[in-house]
């Protein structure tokens, strides 16, 4: 009987191990920037996030979103770092 129980808790521990290591279960593997990094510098320099307003880049985003291929999760990671640090939102933080 001992060794079922053993059993389970070993079949448990890996699920839990494997599901970590997944996507779909686990949190997304990389942040933001990461990705922005990853993606958007294949076809052209790296734009500066605060090159843009945030409205601006919601824009751009949705236009290279239709020729980069990234999933959505993806996009809204991207979108929300260069978001975080677009000019309008850099600007704000130097007046406070
Ligand atoms: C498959 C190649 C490709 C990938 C990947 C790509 N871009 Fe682009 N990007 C282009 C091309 C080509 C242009 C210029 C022509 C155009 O506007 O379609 C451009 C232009 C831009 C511009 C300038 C728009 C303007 O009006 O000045 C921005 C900003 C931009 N990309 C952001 C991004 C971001 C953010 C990503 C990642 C999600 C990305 N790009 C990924 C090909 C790509």
């Amino acid at each position: 009987m001992k060794w079922i129980i053993k059993f389970c808790i070993l079949f448990v521990f890996l699920f839990i191990l494997i599901a970590v290591e997944t996507p779909v279960f686990g949190a997304e593997k990389y942040s933001g920037e990461v990705l922005y990094k990853k993606k958007c510098g294949s076809c052209h320099e790296l734009y500066k996030p605060e090159s843009f307003t945030a409205g601006e880049w919601t824009k751009h985003i949705q236009h290279m979103n239709s020729i980069s291929g990234l999933n959505k999760k993806q996009t809204l990671l991207i979108l929300e770092y260069l978001k975080e640090n677009s000019k309008d939102r850099i600007s704000n933080k130097k007046e406070k």
